[in-house]
């Protein structure tokens, strides 16, 4: 945790579920909400769901997000989904840069700055993701690859914008596979000194979350970690009682 930072658990939906699922989901997070005091809630349905999704919080209780955005504001994109799009349909966030775009879509720390700009201008609050391979940490490159990410892909206003970074090695997305706590305190140390060196002002404050195979059994030690103000979770957030478990878990 970070002094003054208050936490955000973040739920990545990802490509599942059918709409009726995304409703009851969102649903069964709302009516378990009174178990969560120390953290801001956030979940990101597929684009189809975030109606659905945003209505059953009745608008307000759990912030909606997307999990990508375009980095031109509208026209011809066929297939794109614009930030002013996310926000009118009930976002406050976006996921952006995710390992799973950057790695099967091809998308750069470049694009991944263009599109974080895009959503601050639509006054969304990007969640922009980072994270090194299995490879990278074997080299020892980890700390260099997440700094290099961090520099290319935050705009300029990003802090002002109560941007949130997200910590995910690659290689513990949905392996059930964590860093070790000394790992996790030695990076988000050192990204909240990339931060701290750009952004100067606001840079101290900026949420770090860690994202990762989170679950309820390793959620409250994780998120006593130094510099962790949160988490991105990705499978355990797809049942309500596990999202809301790992909620109830950021230390009062
Ligand atoms: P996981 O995914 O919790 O299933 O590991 C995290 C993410 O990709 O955001």
């Amino acid at each position: 945790m970070t002094p003054g930072v208050r936490p955000l658990i973040a739920g990545n939906w990802k490509m599942n579920g059918t709409l009726r699922e995304a409703a009851a989901l969102a649903e069964g997070v709302r009516a378990g909400l009174e178990g969560v005091r120390g953290a801001d809630l956030l979940i990101c349905p597929p684009f189809v769901h975030l109606h659905v999704a945003a209505a059953s919080m009745g608008w307000k209780a759990v912030a909606i997000g997307g999990q990508d955005c375009a980095a031109e504001p509208n026209g011809a994109h066929t297939g794109d989904v614009s930030a002013a799009m996310l926000s009118d349909a009930g976002c406050a966030f976006v996921i952006l840069g995710h390992s799973e775009r950057r790695a099967d879509r091809g998308e750069t720390d470049v694009l991944v700055k263009a599109k974080a700009g895009a959503a601050i201008e639509a006054g969304l609050i990007p969640v922009v993701c980072v994270g090194e391979t299995e490879a990278q940490r074997d080299s020892g490159e980890a700390e260099a690859v997440v700094a290099a990410q961090i520099a290319g892909s935050l705009p300029e206003g990003f802090t002002e914008a109560k941007g949130v970074v997200a910590y995910e090695p690659v290689w513990a997305i949905g392996t059930g596979r964590t860093p070790t706590e000394g790992d996790i305190v030695a990076m988000h140390a050192r990204m909240r000194a990339e931060l701290v060196a750009r952004f100067p002002g606001q840079g101290g404050t900026t949420r770090l979350l860690y994202g990762g195979s989170v679950k309820p059994s390793n959620a409250a030690s994780i998120l006593a970690l130094a510099n962790v103000d949160g988490a991105l979770v990705g499978g355990a957030s797809l049942k309500a009682a596990d999202f809301l478990a790992i909620a109830a878990a950021v230390p009062a």
